[in-house]
């Protein structure tokens, strides 16, 4: 099956065990509403690749760490676009959960999802009680405090910011996530995958901050010049344009680099070389940067 049949497929089957029942149906609709359609599905991508270079000998418990994985993502997203953090109207094209139900529903819908994640991992305990464990365990520990994604929103009220730390908690736990719970999942050592985890993400966020400033709402689905205008720490800010575009080209060559020997490196080089196309932007740089 593609992948992307293996991601949809475990995410509807999650949603759907949400919904079930007299629930309440604004609140259910929500749900539905902020994971699908998706984004690029990156973090989910990256887990069943990672899993499939291990040999991939639990296929069920890869499918739902990618689809707690996403869940978490798509949690995090709703919640960063509540006006108490970056105040976004739009998300992947079509108006904020917020904007869409109401601010109570995007926080319980937030809430709902991250716990969703962990159910859908408890679920497998069956399959291999072992591995489930450590897959719960991983996700949490980037998910909450000290070094995950809340760590990383966190980062955003406090006086002095330290670029590096506030990206590697906002959206690098994430990605060392999804490498990581790749290789639990096919009952590897996750050790060796942490760091091109850690390097695709860093790479992800520096991409995400320059389109931030080449690209358009239009274009990103979301709005854009958001770090300026909230004074976020972002990497066009530290490095210029240029400067940032230099940046991203080294630590994604750094990326294909640290792959671990695997029966399926060379697949892996080859995803990590498609993401690394997507991700370099190619718009002419404008003056002034
Ligand atoms: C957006 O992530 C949030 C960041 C960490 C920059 P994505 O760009 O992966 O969002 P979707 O899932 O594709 O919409
Ligand atoms: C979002 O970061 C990262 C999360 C932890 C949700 P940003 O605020 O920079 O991402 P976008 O631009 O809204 O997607
Ligand atoms: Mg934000
Ligand atoms: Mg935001």
């Amino acid at each position: 099956m593609i992948l992307q049949t293996r991601i949809e497929t475990a995410l509807e089957t999650a949603i759907r065990a949400g919904q079930r029942g007299p629930s309440p149906r604004r609140l259910a609709s929500a749900l539905d509403y902020a994971v699908t359609p998706g984004g690029a599905r990156i973090r989910p991508t990256i887990l069943l690749s990672v899993a499939l270079a291990c040999g991939d000998d639990r296929p069920a418990l890869a499918d739902a760490a990618a689809a707690a994985l996403e869940l978490i993502h798509c949690a995090s997203l709703v919640h960063d676009d509540l006006p108490c953090f970056d105040d976004a109207d739009q998300r992947r094209g079509k108006p904020s959960v917020h904007r869409a139900y109401s601010e109570p529903l995007a926080v319980l819908t937030g809430d709902s999802l991250i716990v969703m994640a962990f159910e859908v991992l408890a679920r497998q305990a069956g399959t291999d009680p072992g591995r489930a464990g450590q897959l719960v365990l991983t996700l949490a520990e980037r998910t909450g405090m000290p070094g995950g994604i809340c760590a990383g929103q966190g980062w955003e009220s406090e006086e002095t910011v330290d670029l590096g730390a506030y990206h590697r908690a906002k959206t690098g736990a994430l990605f060392v996530a999804a490498t990581r719970m790749g290789a639990i999942a096919a009952g590897q050592d996750p050790d060796p995958w942490e760091e091109l985890g850690a390097r695709i993400g860093e790479a992800f966020q520096v991409a995400d901050d320059l389109q931030d400033v080449l690209s358009d709402a239009a274009t990103l689905g979301k709005p854009a010049g958001q770090d300026r205008a909230h004074n976020r720490p972002n990497a066009v800010a530290a490095y210029g344009v240029q400067g940032a575009i230099r940046h991203l080209q080294d630590i994604l060559a750094g990326a294909i680099a640290s792959i671990p020997q695997c029966p399926g490196e060379a697949m892996l080089a080859r995803m990590v070389r498609a993401q690394a196309d997507r991700l370099t932007p190619v718009a002419p740089v404008p003056l002034g940067h």
